[in-house]
């Protein structure tokens, strides 16, 4: 996985120690808190997570809490590459574990389509225009 986070962001400060860092796959569910999240800095606002009212949830074989409203969740392992880091504002690592809701994941599959909209995946543009996923389309050759 790679993710690009810039160098004023204070997630960078955390970024920049961490040995794990999560991804998720938000739902449209929690739109508005992704867009508070996305658009306030907690260098301004260290009150910005309870603020912004995602809520977490704690699950077995996980030492800590995951955002609630997510239709995945996993976690990545840092791997340092100073190079790209410094100069790209690029992570990259790799998932050493994950997780997906069934209602809209089941037998290796995604059947978003098939779960309740909230678990319809965001997928952001720009100033609070996003796409939320639509219809499943099979090809066969
Ligand atoms: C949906 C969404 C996706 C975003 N993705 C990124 C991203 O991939 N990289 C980045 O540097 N900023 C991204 N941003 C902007 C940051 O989340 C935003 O600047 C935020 O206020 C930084 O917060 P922080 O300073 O508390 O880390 C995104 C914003 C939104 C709304």
């Amino acid at each position: 996985m790679s993710v690009v986070v810039d160098s004023t962001h204070y997630s960078r400060k955390i970024l920049d120690k961490a040995e794990y860092f999560l991804l998720t796959v938000p739902g449209y569910g929690i739109r508005k808190e992704l867009l508070y999240l996305g658009s306030v800095s907690k260098n301004g606002n260290p009150n910005k997570i309870q603020d912004s009212g995602l809520k977490f949830f704690n699950i077995e074989g996980c030492d800590f809490p995951l955002p609630e409203g997510c239709a995945a969740w996993a976690l990545i392992k840092r791997i340092p590459e100073a190079h790209m880091e410094k100069n790209y504002d690029m992570f990259v690592g790799e998932i050493v574990k994950a997780w997906a809701d069934s209602r809209v994941f089941s037998d290796n599959h995604w059947h978003l389509e098939k779960g309740p909209e909230e678990l319809r995946s965001l997928h952001y543009v720009a100033g609070g225009h996003f796409y939320e996923i639509g219809k499943s389309v099979e090809v066969t050759l």
